[in-house]
């Protein structure tokens, strides 16, 4: 789409002026039912006052979500969760404490002031307290929890800037504040405290590890994406997180093992685009060439816009090289193995 035919408006907030003006407008539309995009530290969010079902509601339109897909409430305050739960235990107090506000929601029993269409008619809610001045100044000037997916359609890749926002939902909504790029760029971590040990439910970058210390007990490792097998979450479609393009994950010792991949995929290199965190290929030419860091932070933090870059670039083919395998790198790893799934199964 052309991002000059959209009509959402763009408001800069770099400024403590502009800031209180971006706050001031969107806190104006989310009063009377309006979506607005808010920056969050992971990714962007399509946001919503939790507390009114039909603006929930119009959430689920414009992304095209699957109305059985539950949406994380976000808060500005311990005190605020608190009043999206019905029961506030040790373990939400002792991560909170540890995490908030950061990328970490917490699945717990819903309080009733949170509307079923937020849940998708399930008993509980997930709630978090995010680490990004714009959404935190929204939230508190609100007043109210908002509910945001990450802002954009349903099961294609998340939004790390305005721009992408723009792109893909700027002509369904009124209103994107421009917070600049995510700095942690991948999705929260969300864990269920309902069951009995924890249950990661999405691989986020705060590991089990650090979790299970926090708690001082082992915490339920998340599912592997895999084909074929049950959900376990509602959220947790196999096709997510996905680039219009086809993508692959391959590993390769060489050039020559790349080639044969290639081949044996029948693909020409020439109309593939490769994403790699390692040394890029010299003899093999492809449409272009991406090398991202060997940081798992950095490589989260730019992974997605290398993904919306392609796209952009009208790719069909995206080859990424597979993450290092190390639980560091697992909640990447996941995003990519949802991202190569072809078929959209929910
Ligand atoms: O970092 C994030 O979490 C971003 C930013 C905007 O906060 N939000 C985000 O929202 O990624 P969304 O809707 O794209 O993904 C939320 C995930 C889904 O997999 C959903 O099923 C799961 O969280 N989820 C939300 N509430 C849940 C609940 N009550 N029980 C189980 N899973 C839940
Ligand atoms: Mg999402």
């Amino acid at each position: 789409m052309d991002a000059d035919r959209s009509k959402a408006k763009v408001m800069p907030t770099d400024t403590p002026e502009l800031m209180a003006q971006a706050v001031r407008e969107a806190v104006a539309l989310l009063r009377v039912g309006e979506l607005v995009a808010v920056p969050t530290e992971t990714v962007y969010g399509l946001a919503a006052n939790a507390l009114d079902h039909r603006a929930v509601a119009r959430i689920f339109q414009v992304k095209n979500r699957p109305s059985r897909n539950p949406i994380i409430v976000h808060v500005a305050s311990i005190r605020m969760a608190q009043e999206c739960v019905a029961e506030w235990p040790k373990t939400a107090d002792l991560l909170a404490n540890a995490f908030w506000p950061g990328p970490l929601t917490l699945v717990l029993p819903k309080a009733k002031c949170i509307p079923e269409v937020v849940t998708a008619g399930g008993d509980t809610v997930g709630v978090r307290w995010p680490d990004h001045p714009v959404i935190n100044a929204l939230i508190k000037a609100c007043g109210f929890p908002l509910a945001a997916p990450s802002a954009n359609v349903s099961s294609q890749l998340s939004a790390t800037t305005a721009q992408h926002v723009q792109r893909c939902l700027g002509d369904k909504l009124p209103l994107i504040l421009d917070g600049g790029p995510c700095p942690i760029g991948i999705e929260s971590t969300v864990l269920d405290l309902t069951c009995d040990p924890p249950r990661v439910l999405r691989p986020g970058l705060i590991h089990e590890s650090a979790i299970s210390a926090v708690l001082g007990r082992a915490v339920a490792p998340v599912q592997a994406a895999k084909h074929g097998e049950p959900l376990r979450s509602p959220g947790l479609m196999l096709r997510h997180y996905a680039p219009r393009a086809r993508l692959f994950v391959w590993q390769w010792d060489d050039e020559t093992t790349l080639q044969v991949l290639l081949t044996e995929h029948n693909l020409a290199a020439a109309s593939c685009h490769l994403i790699t965190h390692l040394r890029p290929p010299t003899q093999i030419k492809f449409a272009s060439v991406m090398v991202l860091p060997r940081d798992v932070r950095a490589y989260a933090r730019v992974l997605y816009a290398a993904l919306h870059e392609c796209d952009e670039a009208g790719a069909s083919v995206i080859i990424v090289r597979a993450p290092p395998e190390n639980p560091e790198w697992s909640a990447i790893a996941d995003r990519l193995a949802r991202a190569s799934v072809r078929e959209v199964r929910s």
